[in-house]
C-alpha cells in the first residue's frame, strides 16, 4: 500500500511495465524448472515401471499426487496431502503412529482385542491405521470412529462384509481409502465402546456402509462398495467438508443421501465433492441425492441407474461438471435429475447446473435456478473439470486398488 502511494501517476506505467516484466520472468523460470524437475520424475518414473512390468497408471490429479511413487508404501502420510475438493483439509491420522490391524475378529465390542480394526478407531491419539496381511473383518456393531483416524487398505485386500458398516459420528479428520465394503447389514444395537474413555448403548444401525453424522473433514477414496441394508455412503445432520472420490459403486439401490432432514437448516453449510467416482451396473438412485446444502458432482462416470442419477429436495445447490452420464435402454429412465417435494414453480429456483457433461443413450439432465457464481467459490475448494470425453479414463482405476508394495500403485 505504501509504495504504491509513493509512485506518481506519470511513473506508473513503467512501474507496472517493470513489476509484470519481472513476474513473468520469475514465472518463467519456475516453469522451466518445474518441467525439468517433471521430465526428470517421468524418467524416473519409466525406470521403476520396466520394475513394476507396467506403465504407472494415475489418471487423475488425486491419483498422480502419489501412484507413481514406488515407495508410497514408506510413505503413507503423505498420502493424506493428496485430497482435492471440499474434503482436501482432511488430514486423518497423518500427525499420529502407524498401527496395524494383524487380527480380523471383532467379538467383544467393550474391550475391543488389541490389534483388530476396533481397537485402532477407538483410540484418542491420531492413527494411521493399516492392515498386516489380506482380511475380512464382519464387524458385529458399528464401528464407531474417533477423530484424525485414517484407515489405509493400500497394500493389502481387505473387506469389511457381511456385518455392521462404519460411524464417523461427531468426529473430524477421517480418511477412508482401499478398501471393500459389501453386503452392510441393519444391526441391533447394543453396548459399544466409542472411545477408549468411554461406551454406550446404541440403538439399532441401518445397514449403511459409511455413515457420516455431524462430522468434518472426511476424505473417502478408492473405496469399492454395494450391496448394504441401507445407503454406501450417507452423509447427515450437519456434516461438511467432505470429498469422496475415485469409488467403485455397484449393485445398490440408494447409493448417496447427502442431508436427510427436509427440517434441519443447519445442513445448509453442507459441501461436498464427488469426483472421479465410477456409478457403476445395478445402482438405482442417489447419486448423491441432495437436501439443503452444496454438492460438487464433477468428472464421474455413471454407466448405470434406474430411477435417476442425482436429485434433491429442500433447495440444494448441484453443480455437475465433465461428467458422464449414460442412459439405460428403458425410455423411462433418460433424465439424470429428479426433484421431491416441490412442484415446478418452487424447484425452477433451485440452483442446478449442467456443464460440460456428456450425455449419452437419450440421457437429459434438467437444470433449474441460475448459472453459479463462481467468484462465490475458492478455486481451492473446486476440482476444475477435465472434459467429459475424458472420463472413463479417469476413472478407469476407480475402486479399491491392487497396490503391491515397493512397486507404483
Ligand atoms: C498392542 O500390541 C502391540 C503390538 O503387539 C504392542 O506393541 C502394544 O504394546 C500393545 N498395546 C497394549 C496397550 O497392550
Ligand atoms: C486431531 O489432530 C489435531 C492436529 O492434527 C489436533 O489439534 C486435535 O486436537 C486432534 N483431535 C483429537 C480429538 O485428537
Ligand atoms: C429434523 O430436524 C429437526 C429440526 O432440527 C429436528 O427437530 C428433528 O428431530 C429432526 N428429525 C430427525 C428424524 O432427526
Ligand atoms: C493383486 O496383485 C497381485 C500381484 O500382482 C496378484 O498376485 C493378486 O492376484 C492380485 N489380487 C487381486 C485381488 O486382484
Amino acid at each position: 500500500m505504501v509504495e504504491l502511494a509513493i509512485i506518481k501517476p506519470n511513473n506508473i506505467f513503467f512501474f507496472f511495465f517493470f513489476f509484470f516484466l519481472f513476474t513473468y520472468a520469475v514465472k518463467a523460470h519456475i516453469a522451466t524448472n518445474f518441467e525439468g524437475a517433471l521430465t526428470r520424475r517421468l524418467l524416473l518414473q519409466q525406470k521403476e515401471e520396466v520394475g513394476a512390468g507396467g506403465p504407472c497408471q494415475a489418471t487423475n490429479p488425486i491419483d498422480s499426487c502419489w501412484r507413481c511413487q514406488a515407495n508410497w508404501e514408506m510413505n503413507r502420510k503423505s498420502y493424506a496431502k493428496c485430497a482435492l475438493g471440499f474434503g482436501r483439509k482432511t488430514r486423518g491420522g497423518e500427525n499420529g503412529r502407524i498401527y496395524v490391524v494383524t487380527d480380523p475378529s471383532d467379538s467383544d465390542m467393550v474391550n475391543p482385542k488389541n490389534g483388530t480394526l476396533r481397537y485402532g478407531v477407538i483410540q484418542n491419539e491420531p492413527l494411521w491405521i493399516i492392515f498386516a496381511h489380506d482380511m475380512t473383518i464382519r464387524l458385529n456393531q458399528e464401528l464407531i470412529m474417533t477423530s484424525n483416524k485414517t484407515i489405509d487398505g493400500r497394500g493389502a485386500n481387505v473387506h469389511i462384509a457381511n456385518g455392521a458398516g462404519i460411524t464417523i459420528q461427531f468426529v473430524h479428520d477421517i480418511i477412508i481409502t482401499n478398501l471393500h465394503i459389501h453386503d452392510i447389514k441393519a444391526t441391533k444395537g447394543g453396548d459399544i465402546r466409542d472411545s477408549v474413555d468411554h461406551h454406550g448403548q446404541r440403538t439399532s444401525s441401518d445397514g449403511d456402509g459409511i455413515n457420516i453424522f455431524g462430522s468434518t473433514n472426511i476424505w473417502i477414496d478408492h473405496m469399492s462398495m454395494s450391496n448394504c441394508k441401507d445407503g454406501l455412503i450417507d452423509a447427515v445432520m450437519g456434516s461438511t467438508a467432505i470429498t469422496i472420490s475415485n469409488n467403485y459403486f455397484s449393485s445398490h439401490d440408494h447409493v448417496m443421501l447427502l442431508g436427510a432432514n427436509d427440517t434441519y437448516a443447519d445442513d445448509e453449510k453442507m459441501q461436498v465433492t464427488v469426483a472421479f467416482n465410477h456409478f457403476g451396473p445395478g445402482l438405482v438412485q442417489r447419486m448423491p441425492r441432495v437436501r439443503w446444502g452444496f454438492a460438487h458432482v464433477v468428472n464421474n462416470d455413471y454407466t448405470h441407474w434406474e430411477m435417476y442419477a442425482i436429485g434433491g429436495s429442500t433447495h440444494p445447490t448441484i453443480l455437475s461438471q465433465g461428467n458422464r452420464f449414460v442412459a439405460s435402454d428403458s425410455s423411462a429412465f433418460k433424465q439424470v435429475t429428479h426433484r421431491d417435494y416441490a412442484t415446478e414453480d418452487v424447484w425452477k429456483n433451485w440452483d442446478w447446473r449442467s456443464e460440460g457433461d456428456l450425455m449419452e443413450n437419450g440421457a437429459f439432465f434438467v437444470q433449474s435456478g441460475s448459472p453459479l457464481k463462481k467468484e462465490s467459490f475458492s478455486s481451492e475448494d473446486m476440482i476444475s473439470p477435465k472434459p467429459a470425453t475424458s472420463v472413463p479414463e479417469l476413472t478407469r482405476f476407480a475402486g479399491a486398488l491392487n497396490c503391491t508394495v515397493g512397486k507404483p500403485c
